[in-house]
């Protein structure tokens, strides 16, 4: 007996060796039970009045351990291929989670076509992601960005590997789901944990809510002027910015309505010919072709640059882009008009565009990296 132990043993070092598991890295395997208790602890999201309701999917309520482990795995480069890329690297709290660049790029560094949208007040936003609508949920949205190359470039078989196999995942995943063995963890489930963080990401406690709703300071000359020029409803004259049209209050999107809209962006010859079909790319409808999500302004001072492909750098060239009224292609909206701002004007817009800053959202230590 202890021959043939002297001859397993140094092969099957030689094999493990081989394999390139250091002995301090032996992986763990992925079919084991789970230890560990199952008590959910439900959430609720402490909505203030006068925003709309959100809309929690039945099949995913929120409790504290999906909440937690969602975020981590937000902020863990795990789901990358080269471990260099989380979701955060893209979705950076302090730019209400865009990444500052006209298009992000991803861990082959390849650069996408878009740029990466702001993540708050999504749990108010029912379906329809992405800037063209084509993730049905938010459920649907996170698995995109780890099997896409430009991004990611991971496999979900992979992820699920690396989850089963760490030393703190699946304890997790059976606190947040009721799992009972490894085997259990699937992307779905992953998925489901990161909407639930998503959906916790709420921007409610701008000077704009302050002021206005809460009853709370007051706007200065500059910004009460930039908000009666914001809102269509507050118009004396017909020259009128009329941004309200299409960003409503209170999210400053379209609210829970998915609206997409040609804001006259690309002066192209016909609808055929947007560089990047938008809208029209998921209806394969040619009239939606350049339409894209009408998006929050919620915290759009910290987002720039701006608009699906980053193209303008400041709120300056965003006005500058409005005044002009678009370039006349058959399917711009019917509120893309000319209309004239003075330098003062658009100093008032910028100022009260500036209200809908939340400094409290981007420090809510409960959305940061849980890993520093
Ligand atoms: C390489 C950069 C990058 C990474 C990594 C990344 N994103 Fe994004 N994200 C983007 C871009 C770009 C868009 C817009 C894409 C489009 O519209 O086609 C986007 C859009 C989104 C949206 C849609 C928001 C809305 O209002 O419709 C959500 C939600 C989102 N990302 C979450 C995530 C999650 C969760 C992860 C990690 C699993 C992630 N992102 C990883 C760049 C990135
Ligand atoms: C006809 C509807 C419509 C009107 C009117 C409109 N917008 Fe927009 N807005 C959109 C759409 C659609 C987008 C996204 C377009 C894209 O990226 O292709 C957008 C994008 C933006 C963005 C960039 C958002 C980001 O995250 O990059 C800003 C800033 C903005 N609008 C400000 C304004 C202001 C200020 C006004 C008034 C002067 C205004 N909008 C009027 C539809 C409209």
């Amino acid at each position: 007996m202890r021959k043939l132990l002297l001859i397993i043993l140094p092969i099957a070092a030689a094999i493990y060796f081989a394999a390139g598991c250091k002995p301090d890295e032996v992986p763990q395997p992925t079919d084991e039970l789970i230890a560990g208790e199952y008590t959910p602890q439900p959430v609720s999201l402490n909505i203030p009045s006068w925003m709309p309701q959100p809309v929690i999917p039945e099949d995913n309520p929120l409790t504290e351990a999906g909440i937690e482990l969602g975020r981590r795995l937000f902020y863990d480069p795990i789901l990358s291929s080269d471990s260099t890329q989380s979701c955060a690297s893209c979705h950076r709290q302090e730019l209400a989670f865009t990444d500052g660049l006209a298009v992000s790029t991803g861990v082959l560094g390849i650069s996408g076509r878009r740029s990466a949208m702001a993540l708050d007040n999504l749990a108010f936003h029912v379906r329809e992601f992405f800037w063209d609508g084509r993730a049905n949920s938010l459920e649907e949205q996170a698995l995109i960005p780890v099997e896409d190359h430009t991004e990611m470039n991971e496999s979900w078989p992979n992820v699920l590997d690396k989850l089963r196999r760490h030393p703190h995942y699946p304890r997790r995943f059976r606190q947040a789901f009721g799992i009972e063995r490894k085997s259990q963890i699937t992307k779905e489930l992953a998925a489901k944990a990161i909407a639930q963080f998503e959906r916790t990401l709420i921007s409610v406690n701008s000077r704009y809510d302050d002021v206005i709703w809460r009853n709370q300071g007051w706007y200065t000359d500059e910004e009460e002027r930039g908000r009666q020029l914001f809102f269509f409803e507050e118009a004396q004259q017909l020259n009128h910015p009329g941004c309200s049209h299409c960003h409503f209050a209170p999210t400053f999107g379209n609210n829970s309505f998915n609206t997409y809209t040609n804001n006259g962006l690309d002066n192209v010859p016909n609808i055929d010919a947007f560089p990047d079909k938008g809208r029209g790319e998921v209806t394969g409808n040619r009239f939606d072709n350049g339409k894209f999500r009408v998006v929050s302004l919620r915290n759009i001072e910290l987002t720039a640059p701006y608009m699906h492909d980053g193209r303008f750098q400041t709120l300056e060239e965003v006005l500058d882009h409005y005044t002009r009224g678009g370039h006349g292609v058959e399917n711009e909206d019917v509120n893309i008009l000319p209309f004239s701002l003075s330098a003062r004007d658009k100093q008032d817009l910028i100022a009260f565009l500036k209200t809908l800053t939340d400094t409290t959202f981007i420090n809510n230590p409960a959305h940061s990296d849980p890993f520093r």
